[in-house]
């Protein structure tokens, strides 16, 4: 392999020159994809990290290209069509993961490999069965090695926050003197707290050979609830990049969530005194990109971007916020993008209109996205006499133009009959023409579409979970069905949106059906064996 520049249109990071702030390292495509519940096909993958490059994240942890040819082939579809952005791959350190890596990072104008290895005495022994010399020369000999192919090198001890600081210390020295810029200390298991947090980075930033010259990281799970003022307290110590995910999503009970320390350093930015790169105005609609495309719904108390975060019921409340908003109000909706009011569309409005209301929701369209999304509208207020917000999001964000198809439905029927069961036909057209009818009986009409689904399509859909929820509101409300399978012993997930729920469902299970015949007629292009998860 000839040494790359992956970074050639952008001058090189000079930590000192540069204005003082904070890089948000965003890991939801990886640490955050990886948990779950939150798998992405490809398409939706690149999706998230246009939204994420839009909202202004400096880099964009695009996946773990060793782990299988998906991952990296979805890093490398990124690389290929983000601008603006660096885009990072995780790499353990071994030389051939570290090619992989460089290679799946090739076409980006920004890249950075980001090498992780253990290094506290539980992990050593039981993980790894390294001794501290070897952990050293294997940090030393990966830098070395990713150095060569990248400009950008990150280098994660794993398990920091358990790892003997003078151990630690050393660690991170070699693999400065190696070649890395940012040194990242992830609290792996997620059980420090703030006052350690500081402390560390404090020492590490006096103790390191050449500190001077890094970046210093936090990585935060949130096993006891502390990832967020656990990185917080990082920043107060001098880190100088946070790696996060939207809606906290990641291993576990997750990463810290990049919307909750965006908004603390804002808010409190009198008590912090740094800022970060991010459109605050984009943190709403990344989210609910986020949720949509997992299928997993955000709690109401959510911090920031929860559907509870700006409401106020009690009289006492509102009688207060009457008289100024600041008595219980720290942050106003509109900056962090929530909608200013639940207006109503229906089957008169235009165009016009529809872009209006789109752009104020966060979301613009191109002219054909906007083409599609006002015939589904317009189909939609058919059937429904006023479109409110849920619904138009429903519409843009079910938007998938890169994967129609294979299948789609074309007649569907359903009965249910007292005492639980149920039976359901569908005829199916595939993109090569041909058209196939099949019938099911279930326990429910939900059973029973999969079943049918399933015999159409002539893939297994063995259910790990299903859910249906409104998306907006009225007895005529649309529902997004999603739909969990194991398959392959992978996870998928489908999901479908109707104001009939078993057409909803039918629409999830095709969904999966068809993510899954289109990864099976895929070409073989392994670049390496799947490796176990991190
Ligand atoms: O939590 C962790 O330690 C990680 C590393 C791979 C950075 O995710
Ligand atoms: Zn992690």
């Amino acid at each position: 392999m000839t040494k790359k520049t992956p970074n050639a249109e952008r001058p090189q990071e000079d930590p000192n020159a540069e204005e003082d702030r904070v890089r948000i390292f965003d890991t939801s495509l990886r640490d955050g994809e990886q948990a779950p519940g939150f798998s992405m096909n490809r398409a939706q993958k690149l999706r998230l990290a246009h939204a994420l490059s839009d909202l202004g994240v400096d880099v964009i942890e695009a996946g773990f290209p060793q782990a299988s040819p998906d991952d990296f082939e979805a890093v490398a579809q990124i690389a290929r069509n983000l601008r603006g952005t660096t885009i990072c791959g995780l790499s353990r350190c071994l030389a051939g993961d570290i090619e992989t890596t460089a290679r799946a990072l090739e076409p980006a104008p920004s890249a950075r490999i980001h090498l992780f290895l253990s290094t506290s005495p539980l992990h050593r022994e039981f993980k790894l069965g390294m001794s501290k010399q070897q952990v050293i020369d294997a940090t030393a000999n990966a830098v070395r090695r990713a150095r060569e192919l990248c400009d950008e090198v990150e280098f994660s001890a794993e398990d920091a926050l358990r790892t003997e600081r003078d151990f630690l210390t050393e660690v991170f020295s070699v693999a400065v003197e190696a070649g890395a810029n940012t040194l990242n200390a992830p609290d792996t298991v997620g059980y420090t707290t703030p006052t350690e947090v500081a402390d560390l980075f404090t020492w590490l930033r006096a103790n390191v050979r050449g500190a001077g010259d890094v970046v210093f990281s936090a990585h935060c799970h949130d096993d006891l609830g502390m990832a967020v003022a656990n990185s917080l307290a990082a920043i107060s110590a001098g880190a100088r990049q946070v790696e996060c995910t939207i809606n906290g999503i990641g291993e576990r009970a997750g990463n810290a969530a990049l919307e909750e320390i965006v908004m603390a350093l804002r808010v409190r930015a009198p008590l912090y005194g740094i800022d970060t790169r991010i459109d605050a105005r984009k943190l709403y609609p990344t989210s609910r990109l986020l949720a949509q495309l997992t299928g997993q719904v955000l709690p109401r108390n959510k911090a920031v971007v929860g559907e509870n975060a700006f409401a106020h019921e009690s009289g006492i409340h509102q009688h207060g916020m009457l008289k100024h908003r600041g008595t219980y109000e720290i942050m106003q909706a509109e900056d962090v993008g929530f909608p200013k009011s639940q207006l109503v569309l229906g089957k008169h409005s235009g165009r016009h209109a529809l872009r209006q209301r789109l752009e104020e929701l966060g979301h613009e369209v191109d002219e054909p996205s906007l083409e599609r999304v006002f015939a589904d509208f317009k189909a939609l207020a058919d059937r429904k006499n006023e479109i409110f917000d849920g619904d138009l999001e429903a519409l843009v964000l079910g938007l998938d133009p890169d994967h129609p198809g294979p299948w789609r439905i074309e007649h569907l029927h359903a009965a249910t009959h007292l005492g639980g069961s149920a039976s359901v036909s569908v005829k199916l057209v595939h993109e090569d023409g041909r058209t196939v009818s099949e019938a099911a009986i279930g326990d429910g009409p939900v059973d029973a579409v999969v079943r049918a689904v399933e015999r159409a399509t002539g893939e297994s859909l063995p259910l790990a979970d299903f859910h249906i929820r409104a998306v907006s509101e009225g007895g005529d409300a649309q529902g997004q069905a999603v739909i969990e399978v194991n398959h392959t012993n992978r996870q998928w997930h489908g999901h479908g949106y109707s104001t009939d729920i078993v057409e909803a469902a039918a629409l999830a299970a095709l969904d999966v059906a068809n993510a899954i015949a289109r990864e099976s007629r895929k070409p073989a292009s392994a670049p390496s064996p799947k490796v176990a998860s991190l």
